[in-house]
């Protein structure tokens, strides 16, 4: 969480680089943004609350400049908490991403020195250590060292300093990368904003340390020992996206997975033979992924059981941490991310590569941690995903993970693929037809809603989960993703009259079980919304998806369309819910 990027070299025009470079980072948070230039021997700082948007910058030209989007850890959304930060002299300044786990130690230790501080922030104990290391007569660069080993966590820190006309970066967490162009170094959160400028990039690995001001210096850390610096000259290209003629980037990705499907289900059968080997050699095989990539893998799970006959493990990432001690060096770890920079991925990844397993990265952005950290890699292939609510990139997993079960079990790719198309035809359908139109009453009865209550069973429980979250997030209505099974043991209590439960009941082996729940909430009052081939008597409102022989894709539809139109209703930004960032860089 958090955008970074930083600007040294000829042109005098950092805070319009910087601010170019912020705009194409904020779906790392959007709570408020920042950008601080040296002028003379000073430094100037530009802040705001909210999102970036088309603002401008009014600072003074300069040559260097570092610049902030925040994601709030520490400290309310406010302009003394938005980054960056300064030290007492208003010579240092100083951006992070991360948490610094014993700031306020630091913070009271500087406080009795006399430093006065102006934020909630952990971030601001870093500027002032810099202070003090420079007091005490070390370089911008070996105070930088110095600071970065006081604290503790997982960080990325970017400082300028006004008297070395310098900047230091540093981290052990959250991503870091290098342009080095004419004359000019660039560093920011993700390659995106760089590459408009220079191909040549340096991915500033954990606990490494550069220095640049007309040159550029590596170091390790803690030890502050010089490297030399390993450039990848990068050939890909950062797909951009724009909403089209949708009034949202979440309506025009859910419009987009038909092609999503179709591009997998013709072009993968390789890729995935490949990945089927490895995965049938593995002793011990793990999805993991966090949010929306952890309910794709808990789909995959049902789906290799059934049809692949195989068990596999899964977890949230952000719990594999402590599910971590059996691995051994035959255990396969699949990492399934849209952003591929997840820290709550990238850590048990990290983890479990020095314990020497072999992970298989399936993300959906070329060049990011995850995907680097793959020794198989497959991508996604679904192009940039931009809402915050991941629905493109979800229905990508399925459909990889379904062609992959299938492979597993027999090599009839014919069948595989033609049950793909069919269900990208049923999801063209579904999102082409007037939805809002259609369930005008119902979007309108849920809007007035606090709580609904969703149920699938066996392949469906993951889709009920996911259709929660989707809910939760966009529209800010409590949503309860269940087991069907699950509810008498609790959850029933809940249910009174009129409460909403929208019931997963696809034509398949859990379709009797999954409406006698239906019948058991009914009879207590509840409305029931069946998302069904099948219509029944239970449902008090029936959203039909027809049977393709993969429904665990198709059903999720409905449940993305429904959160959307609901924050339409409630006058919300589908794209940008509160509190949350797309790209997820702290624990
Ligand atoms: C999905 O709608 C969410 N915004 C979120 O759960 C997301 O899926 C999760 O943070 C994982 O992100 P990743 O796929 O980029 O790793």
């Amino acid at each position: 969480m958090c955008g970074i990027f930083g600007y040294i070299g000829i042109k005098d025009n950092a805070s319009e680089i910087i601010l170019k470079g912020l705009k194409g980072l904020e779906y790392r948070g959007y709570d408020s943004w920042g950008i601080a230039v040296k002028i003379n021997d000073k430094i100037s700082v530009e802040k705001h609350v909210g999102k970036i948007g088309d603002a401008k910058v009014n600072l003074p030209k300069s040559t260097i400049g570092i610049g902030h989007t925040r994601w709030a850890t520490h400290g309310g959304v406010t302009m003394e908490n938005a980054h960056p930060h300064l030290d007492c002299t208003g010579e240092i300044s100083v951006l992070h991403n991360g948490i610094i786990e014993n700031y306020r130690e630091i913070k009271d230790e500087l406080i009795k020195k006399g430093h006065k501080f102006k934020s909630e922030t952990d971030t601001e104990v870093m500027p002032h250590l810099l202070e003090e290391y420079l007091k005490k007569g070390k370089n911008f660069t070996e105070s930088m060292r110095l600071a970065f080993n006081h604290c503790k966590g997982l960080s990325a820190f970017v400082a300028i300093n006004t008297k070395s006309h310098q900047i230091v970066a540093a981290k052990n967490g959250s991503p870091l990368i290098l342009g080095i162009g004419e004359n000019e170094f660039f560093i920011a959160s993700d390659a995106s904003g760089i590459l408009p400028y220079t191909r040549n990039l340096i991915f500033i690995k954990d606990n490494e340390m550069i220095s640049l001001d007309k040159n550029l210096k590596l170091f390790t850390l803690p030890d502050g020992k010089e490297i030399k610096p390993k450039i990848e000259v990068i050939t890909w290209n950062v797909e951009s996206s724009s909403k089209e003629n949708f009034k949202h980037f979440m309506l025009k990705e859910i419009n987009e997975q038909p092609k999503v499907i179709r591009n997998i289900a013709e072009n993968y059968e390789d890729q995935i033979l490949e990945l089927a080997k490895i995965i049938k050699k593995s002793r011990g095989t793990f999805f993991i992924g966090c949010g929306t990539a952890y309910y794709a893998s808990l789909a995959g799970m049902y789906l290799f059981s059934k049809i692949a006959k195989k068990h596999v493990n899964t977890a949230p990432a952000s719990e594999f941490n402590y599910l971590e001690d059996f691995l051994t060096k035959e255990s396969l770890i699949i990492a399934l991310s849209q952003s591929g920079e997840t820290i709550d991925v990238v850590e048990p990844l990290s983890r479990a590569k020095r314990k020497g397993a072999k992970i298989v990265s399936i993300v959906n952005a070329l060049g990011s941690t995850v995907y680097r950290m793959g020794d198989f890699k497959l991508l996604l292939g679904a192009g940039p995903e931009k809402a915050v609510a991941s629905t493109k990139a979800y229905i990508a997993k399925l459909s990889i993970l379904f062609m992959l079960a299938n492979l597993i079990d027999n090599n009839n790719f014919k069948s595989v693929k033609n049950i793909l198309l069919k269900t990208a035809d049923q999801i063209e359908k579904i999102v082409t037809d007037g939805f809002e139109n259609k369930y005008k009453n119902l979007i309108k009865f849920l809007s007035k809603k606090e709580n609904v209550y969703i149920i699938g069973r066996g392949i469906s429980y993951g889709t009920a989960l996911e259709g929660a979250l989707k809910l939760k997030e966009i529209s800010y209505i409590h949503a309860e993703g269940l087991a069907g099974g699950e509810l008498k043991h609790g959850p029933l209590a809940l249910i009174e009259k009129n409460s909403p439960c929208i019931v997963l009941a696809p034509d398949d082996d859990t379709y009797d079980a999954i409406i006698s729940n239906a019948m058991e909430i009914k009879a207590r009052g509840g409305y029931i919304i069946g998302i069904s081939s099948k219509k029944s008597d239970v449902f008090d409102e029936f959203i039909e998806v027809k049977e393709t022989g993969c429904s665990i894709i198709s059903q999720v539809i409905p449940m993305q369309l429904l959160s959307y139109y609901l924050a339409l209703e409630k006058n919300l930004d589908p794209d940008k819910p509160r509190n949350l960032a797309k790209s997820v860089t702290v624990k």
